[in-house]
């Protein structure tokens, strides 16, 4: 029998590597494939699946040129794949969401706690030993408590966030699927109780105290909030991206930080990752945190088993347990 084989891009938590390791062969190239030799090692029919992370890009050239049987992306989102590019060459696609949603949801509110309260810019302060001591007026935020998040999106992240930010007395508004709308199901307000209302996108963008990003990223979300939407949201109010960087028109939003448009910005994606915009980082009205929504040895480890068994199922030429189908959007 043919063992089966696995390219796998970067190394995952040791879980995956060794659900992998005991189905088949597996190359991990010890140093960052360029886009051509990612190509090249997609198109040699040594590999059944390549275990892909969001920085490697399998566009439709390249996967016009690829002989696998399945792509299995070492995460929830899938914006580095051309999906439909992938159906239409018979790839499987696979991906890890649900396990990342709580640790996600924890990042947003870190965020939104963070830049109400300047959590960042006073932690530089204690220790470039500015402190002087407790004064009436020193260092003052904003209450998150009686606060309206608006939400756009409304998935597993953005209602795991509305739970979370419940609890700390928000009032929640969402959009479920921006700029557009869909009907929203009884289902899933039940466990609201009447304390999370959707609203239409341009509600949501001039009545939110905070502004926060649930969104996968495609042509319709691409941008989302630029110029225009900046310059309708309240100077007073603060926007929160954990889902993609390339929602928000990022010289955009350093002009309306830096204008006053808005107050603040808490993010944990950027529009060219890893870098920045100019600008971004010397905002003291800013929160930057490097893409950790996930962050957490246990969720990264059950990524990586669950990463690992939809690429066994694939190469096996099985169905992946989490399998993103083209032309269905994500929750
Ligand atoms: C992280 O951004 C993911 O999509 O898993
Ligand atoms: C991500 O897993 C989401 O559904 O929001």
């Amino acid at each position: 029998m043919n063992r089966l084989s696995f390219l796998v891009t970067t190394e995952i938590p040791s879980p995956g590597m060794e659900i992998l390791r005991a189905a088949g062969t597996v190359h991990v190239p010890g140093f960052r494939l360029s886009p051509e030799e990612l190509s090249r090692e997609c198109a040699s029919g040594s590999y059944d699946v390549v275990v892909s992370q969001l920085r490697d890009r399998l566009d439709a050239d390249l996967l016009a040129r690829a002989r696998l049987t399945g792509i299995s992306n070492y995460a929830a989102g899938f914006d580095n794949i051309d999906i439909s590019a992938a159906a239409r060459h018979s790839i499987m696609v696979g991906n890890t969401p649900g396990i990342l949603t709580d640790a996600t949801a924890d990042v947003t509110l870190l965020l939104i706690l963070a830049t109400a309260r300047r959590a960042v810019e006073a932690d530089a302060l204690m220790r470039a030993g500015r402190y002087m001591g407790w004064e009436p007026q020193f260092m003052l935020g904003l209450d998150v408590s009686g606060a309206t998040l608006g939400l756009a999106g409304f998935g597993r992240i953005a209602r795991a966030t509305a739970r979370r930010a419940i609890a700390f007395g928000m009032k929640i508004i969402f959009c479920p699927r921006p700029p557009g709308h869909r009907p929203v199901t009884a289902g899933e307000l039940a466990e609201f109780g009447g304390e999370a209302r959707a609203v239409g996108w341009d509600e949501l963008v001039a009545t939110s105290d905070f502004l926060s990003l649930h969104v996968p990223l495609s042509p319709e979300t691409h941008h989302l909030v630029d110029e225009d939407v900046l310059g309708r949201m309240k100077s007073s109010a603060i926007l929160i991206n954990t889902a993609r960087g390339p929602v928000v028109d990022e010289p955009a939003l350093v002009r309306a930080l830096r204008n006053g448009g808005i107050a603040a910005a808490g993010l944990d994606v950027y529009e060219n990752e890893p870098s920045m915009s100019p600008g971004l980082a010397e905002l003291p009205n800013t929160v930057l945190l490097p893409h950790l929504g996930s962050a957490t040895t246990s969720v990264r480890a059950e990524m990586a088993r669950i990463c690992a068994r939809n690429a066994v199922a694939m190469a096996g030429g099985n169905r992946p347990e989490h399998e993103v189908v083209a032309g269905v959007p994500a929750p």
